[in-house]
């Protein structure tokens, strides 16, 4: 039987810059410990290629379905033409603002790119294949997803019109996150539209909050930097306040970061899309605290902690 071939990718966190991130403001993202794994085995010429995703969902390639039409773009941006079966699995929840189905898409073009024969390709090359399929679920990504799943680490990312620039950022100090889940699904491609149109509506005041939200990110680098978690804290609450702004968040959202200010938490916002999905709270080096409240409270979460020897892979990846 031929060779199978494996690929994994991270979820993340966008500490700042959601949503105005699409229109060219940078963003702050870290990649977690949580992600996705992909095993592609070639098969017998005739068969159809397939992906199995978890225990739930298949899809052949080309199959009228979102999961169908993203596998395609995929073997098509990776220039696959044999069939092939992939199994993917993820412990990132979906539609929850963890960039599940970017993780998804950077494991399933690793392990594609593993059976080809061919040498590797760099995270940044890989991430911009995995694009292709990001674009069947989210319309019109950003590419922080996609680019943070590639190479985990903390990232500075800009979209720019001449395609994705992003840095790797040095943390001062390690950050400790409870993430916590609203239960309330988040679509990334209606809240994405949702904001276009309010910026349609009223380009001054959405303007006005990316400028917010540009000082934010410009300063929660430095802080990051610095390793003044306290700094950034305050600064995470800034932004869920610009967001509250821009009808992105919810009344399980607010429970939530009150509900984690209370216990502690530094700070604490949506993260991702918004209109449901997770919270994030920034605590100093103890997460038990966020998550017992939140338990208590009812919201399920887990603590992730970004260390400042997170691997940052190959930042300047050529294709
Ligand atoms: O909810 P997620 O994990 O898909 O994150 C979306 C981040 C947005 O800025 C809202 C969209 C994007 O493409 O960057």
């Amino acid at each position: 039987m031929a060779r199978s071939s494996t690929g994994r990718a991270c979820g993340k966190v966008i500490l700042l810059g959601e949503h105005a991130v699409v229109y060219g403001v940078p963003a702050l993202a870290v990649g977690i410990d949580r992600g996705a794994e992909a095993v592609a085995t070639p098969v017998e010429p005739g068969l159809p290629s397939e992906l199995r995703l978890g225990e739930g969902v298949r899809a052949a390639a080309g199959s009228d379905s979102d999961v169908g039409h993203a596998f395609s773009a995929l073997l098509e941006a990776l220039d696959v033409r044999d069939p092939v079966h992939v199994a993917a699995t993820t412990d990132l929840p979906a539609a929850a603002g963890l960039g599940c189905s970017a993780a998804l898409g950077v494991a399933i073009a690793r392990a594609l790119r593993g059976i080809s024969g061919t040498a590797p390709l760099a995270p940044a090359a890989i991430a911009a294949r995995a694009l292709a399929w990001e674009r069947v679920f989210h319309g019109n990504p950003s590419g922080v997803d996609t680019t943070v799943a590639a190479h985990g680490g903390c990232l500075l990312y800009t979209r720019t019109d001449a395609g994705p620039v992003f840095e790797p950022v040095p943390l001062g100090a390690p950050l400790t996150l409870a993430v916590g889940h609203t239960g309330e699904p988040s679509a990334t491609r209606v809240m994405v539209d949702a904001v276009a149109r309010l910026r349609e509506r009223k380009p001054d005041i959405v303007a006005k909050s990316f400028d917010g939200i540009a000082a934010l990110v410009k300063n929660a680098r430095l802080a990051v930097e610095a390793g003044d978690v306290v700094g950034l804290g305050r600064l995470l609450d800034l932004g869920q306040m610009l967001l509250s702004g821009l009808m992105l968040s919810t009344e399980k959202i607010e429970t939530m970061c009150r509900v984690a200010r209370e216990a502690g938490a530094l700070g604490a916002k949506l993260t991702g899309a918004g209109g449901g999905g997770c919270v994030l709270a920034l605590v100093e080096d103890d997460a038990s605290g966020v998550l017992e409240a939140w338990s208590a409270a009812g919201f399920r979460g887990f603590a992730t902690v970004v260390n400042p020897g997170a691997v940052v892979v190959n930042p300047g990846g050529a294709s």
